[in-house]
């Protein structure tokens, strides 16, 4: 588990620190648990085979699932949501060559004065949202994740007129293609079919948005190919991650 701390503890002796939730708690009890029952079960292994020539021979086998057990729950982020419906078909490996990030009001997660900041936004009966978000701020926070303080629309721009030879392009946004002015979202619109026009198959443009496409509607997730620009809905989910269904097929899909 990643735990959130002060970077330099002697910069802001004062800064408020996020406390730690009691799923990262019990996690990291169960991985130590783990960790104590192999090195026991390991030495007992060891020890009756020298002095006594015997195996209990379960060393292996426990060994196995009990890596299992700490690689799952040392995971950092683990989103408990309801997936509904069948998973989509991934390749085995997806390697991310890089990322980048904007917002009109982006917050500096490397503060834990903001962090908890942000935190406090989520209502107090909301417990599992809070663990989501925590976890969130957490891997942001141990990924280092910048976000550039930009408009869309200029960054968009910046962003899709650099060629990347041999590289996918995706382009993801979430619950903000709402709050553009009409006109900034037709450019958006007219500047990424640009792109997707310039798009090969060796450098193929994704456009994924999880957008409602009505006031009051679900987001859905959506995706739209180039070259081809095919469009369709992958999937249709909870605003805040509680469950998410997956398309029985990719469906047809229009803008956002
Ligand atoms: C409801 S929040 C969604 C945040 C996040 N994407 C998510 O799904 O949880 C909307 C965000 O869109 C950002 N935003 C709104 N208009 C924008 C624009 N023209 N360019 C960049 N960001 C914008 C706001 O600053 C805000 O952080």
């Amino acid at each position: 588990m990643v735990q959130i701390e002060e970077r330099g503890a002697h910069s802001s002796p004062a800064a408020p620190r996020l406390k730690e939730s009691i799923v990262e708690r019990a996690c990291k009890l169960a991985c130590v648990a783990a960790l104590i029952v192999m090195l026991v079960v390991i030495g007992v292994d060891i020890l009756t085979r020298s002095l006594f020539n015997f195996s209990f021979e379960i060393s292996d086998e426990l060994g196995g699932y009990l890596l299992v057990v700490i690689c799952f729950v040392s995971l950092p982020v683990c989103v408990a949501s309801d997936w509904q419906g069948a998973t989509p078909t991934l390749p085995a490996g997806i390697e991310v060559a890089s990322h980048a990030a904007c917002d009109l009001s982006p917050i500096d997660l490397s503060s834990p004065a903001s962090a908890l900041r942000l935190a406090a936004y989520v209502w107090p009966d909301q417990r599992e949202r809070l663990e989501r978000l925590r976890a969130a701020i957490a891997l942001a926070q141990y990924l280092g994740v910048q976000v550039e303080r930009a408009d869309a629309l200029d960054w968009v721009g910046r962003e899709l007129s650099v060629a990347r030879p041999g590289q996918a392009t995706v382009l993801y946004h979430s619950i903000m293609w709402q709050y553009m002015a009409q006109g900034s979202r037709d450019a958006l619109r007219e500047m990424i079919a640009a792109a997707g026009k310039r798009a090969t198959r060796d450098a193929p443009l994704a456009w994924l948005a999880f957008e409602p496409l009505a006031a009051n509607a679900n987001p859905q997730l959506l995706l739209t190919l180039w070259p081809g620009g095919q469009r369709h809905v992958l999937a249709e989910a909870h605003p805040h991650g509680r469950w998410v269904r997956w398309a029985r097929t990719a469906l047809t899909a229009p803008d956002p």
